[in-house]
């Protein structure tokens, strides 16, 4: 049920960072901040820092910030709702359900109806399993027969659904269940003589959320009948969504916490073998190549992934698709094959738990070993192909977020290929420059690349291809978040050239400066800050620094928590607050020549742009409208100069 927006304000007010946090983190106090040992990556002296007056935590090691809701998200894996209301609880705060939309209570009893018929299924194909003379000696000897034992199959809730053709169907009609439901949630299917199991003479498979509850099912065939696949399953439902489901995520999610570390595997059988044999950090995607949402599942409990695939071609290549998915999360991913003749399943039957452990530890590839083996593989002495691999291996690495991360498999991959590091670096900076443009959204605005044609220099780095202005315009949006509603006089010249003083805040300063040149920001994430100040202030409000690091939109809320963390020089001069009205003159300064700085940045990149381009321009009205265009923004400069001048010399 959702949280009122108010009720969500009131939580994160009265939420003190430094006690939420300080239940899990030891914090000492210095200066103004309280440190402590980084609860989300190993170190032993302290650079994770908690900001009390702006109600922050930040790590200087890894990077992690946020507000104390985004610290529990973290540190405990709860998702935002559970995160307030864990808060809520903390500080004694009644959330007050919103009142539901009739839609909404619709919606709510679907879902009810279906959690609860799956239950009321659930309990209806494990008995049958143990209780009926059809289930023992099919189903039940099914499981043993394959060598599972009862402890596996009761902590599974494996069942049987009979062969009659409407066993379940008309057994869940005689205890009120309605045909429309049954049909939806897939129990169910329409014949001509009316509805049948669509899982009859199977063993079955409840599928678990997070939190334990059945959302689905699978059933194996038990039978060599080849017109019916191996396996039925539940269709998507509205609490059924296969892209974010994994077979055995219930079962498993205390051991990947644990073991900081998730096995993959492909089928159900294979996380029952694994559990069975002791290795409980295992799940399934059942089958389906990997999604996105499944991998931030994982990443709920651990940032490890170990995939555990067939030897054979076809699950080399699932194991291939999912690595690229995983690293682009920030995760490490490693692969193992099993022999050919093997899957997780009949490899645990086979061997003892020993050896298994054993042989995941030895035969754990990193990706870049195995993408390279296998793809090397394929490529042997075709020069044209092994061009490809590389190309195909370097773009792996590009989606790795972590740079240090990045170089270290430019070495090992360097080492693999035996090419030279530099190579591959050059390669590696093409495609990360492109990634980069498009993530920094870089509008027009922003002077186009000279020559992207020829290979680029080798001393070039990434941040030689920031865009003009990229400090200065973060330096302004620091100042929007931490002074955003201060005021300060402003005094400037009007239509006459007379000098007039005017009370403005330093948000409307900001905004009304740039927005006159029309230099809106160029990072996506700045301009959506910039614009969330423009409309505020159209409507007479200035939101505070609260606002943005509360922010539902992550980039914003993530933006906001790494400016504020870093102090701006002015922090220090508001201990001499006796001083009110120098700092308030400190402010101006700082506001105004920061504003000029960005535009003096802005309008020299726009002039050599324009200088670029004259040079080879033949045509002479084009010629002179680029000129003109010169000429206004060296007057635009003469302007910035003097006020420059003035701001610094006060
Ligand atoms: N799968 C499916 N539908 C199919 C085949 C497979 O949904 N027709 C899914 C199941 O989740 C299955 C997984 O893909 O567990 C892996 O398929 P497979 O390796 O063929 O099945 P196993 O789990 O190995 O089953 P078994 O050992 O009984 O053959
Ligand atoms: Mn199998």
């Amino acid at each position: 049920m959702a949280i009122p927006r108010e009720t969500v304000e009131q939580i994160l007010q009265a939420a003190h960072i430094e006690e939420v946090v300080g239940e899990f983190v030891t914090l000492k106090k210095r200066g103004s901040n309280l440190w402590g040992n980084c609860p989300f990556h190993n170190e032993k002296t302290p650079s994770f820092s908690v900001n009390p007056a702006r109600n922050i935590f930040k790590c200087f090691g890894c990077g992690k910030a946020g507000d104390s809701a985004k610290f529990l998200m973290e540190h405990e894996h709860f998702t935002y709702p559970e995160a307030l209301r864990y808060l809520a609880k903390k500080y004694n705060i009644k959330i007050e359900e919103k009142q539901q939309t009739p839609e909404e209570i619709m919606q709510q009893s679907i879902r009810e109806k279906m959690f609860n018929i799956n239950e009321f299924a659930d309990k209806y194909f494990v008995d049958t399993l143990w209780n009926t003379d059809e289930g023992k000696t099919i189903g039940l000897e099914y499981f043993r027969e394959r060598g599972y034992f009862d402890p596996i199959i009761e902590k599974f809730h494996l069942g049987y659904s009979p062969a009659k053709w409407d066993a379940f169907t008309t057994h869940a009609k005689q205890n009120g269940y309605a045909d429309e439901l049954l049909e939806q949630i897939g129990f169910s299917i329409k014949g001509q003589k009316g509805l049948y199991d669509r899982y009859h003479g199977r063993v079955m498979f409840p599928i678990h959320n997070l939190t334990g509850r059945v959302i689905g099912f699978g059933g194996r065939i038990l039978t060599n009948d080849k017109k019916s696949p191996k396996y039925q399953n539940s269709p998507e439902s509205e609490i059924y969504d296969k892209k974010q489901t994994l077979y055995g995520i219930y079962f498993a999610k205390n051991a990947i916490a644990r073991q900081d570390e998730c096995i993959l595997v492909e089928g159900y059988f294979d996380v029952l073998r694994m559990h069975q044999i002791g290795i409980e950090n295992v799940v399934a995607s059942s089958g389906t190549s990997l999604t996105m949402e499944q991998i931030r599942l994982v990443k709920r409990y651990t940032k490890n992934i170990t995939m555990l695939y067939d030897g054979d071609a076809a699950g080399q290549h699932a194991a291939l698709r999912g690595t690229d998915m995983i690293l682009s999360e920030g995760m490490n991913v490693r692969v193992v094959l099993l022999p050919p003749e093997h899957d997780p399943d009949t490899f645990g039957k086979e061997f003892s738990v020993e050896y298994v452990s054993n042989y995941l530890k030895e035969n754990a590839k990193d990706f870049i070993r195995f993408k390279t083996e296998l793809l090397l593989k394929d490529a042997e002495n075709d020069p044209v192909k092994r061009g490809q691999v590389i190309r195909d291996i370097v773009e792996s690495i590009s989606v790795i977020p972590d740079s240090i991360f990045r170089i270290t498999y430019v070495k090992e991959c360097s080492r693999l290929l035996d090419m030279p590091e530099q190579t591959l670096t050059n390669e590696l900076n093409k495609i990360l420059r492109a990634k980069l443009k498009k993530t920094l959204g870089i509008e027009d605005n922003v002077a186009p690349e000279t020559d992207t044609t020829t290979s680029p220099k080798q001393e070039e780095t990434v941040e030689d291809q920031l865009p003009a202005g990229y400090y200065q315009e973060r330096e302004l949006v620091k100042l929007l978040l931490m002074y955003g509603g201060e005021l300060f006089v402003d005094d400037r010249k009007d239509e006459n050239g007379e000098i007039v003083y005017e009370q403005v805040s330093v948000a409307q300063y900001i905004i009304d400066e740039l927005k006159q040149d029309g230099f809106l920001f160029t990072n996506v994430v700045n301009r959506k800050i910039f614009d969330i100040f423009d409309h505020a202030l159209d409507e007479g409000r200035i939101p505070n620094d609260q606002f943005f690091v509360s922010h539902e939109d992550e980039t914003i809320a993530e933006r906001a928590a790494d400016l504020l963390s870093t102090p701006y020089k002015l922090d220090q001069w508001e201990k001499y607050s006796i001083f009110v009205k120098r700092e308030e003159n400190m402010l101006r300064s700082v506001v105004k020549s920061s504003v000029a700085r960005y535009r003096e940045i802005i309008v020299d990149d726009r002039c050599k742009a324009i200088e670029e381009e004259l040079k080879t321009t033949e045509d002479l009205d084009d010629q002179f409208i680029l000129l003109k265009r010169k000429k206004d923004l060296d007057d635009m400069r003469k302007q910035i100069n003097d006020e420059l001048g003035i701001v610094i010399t006060k």
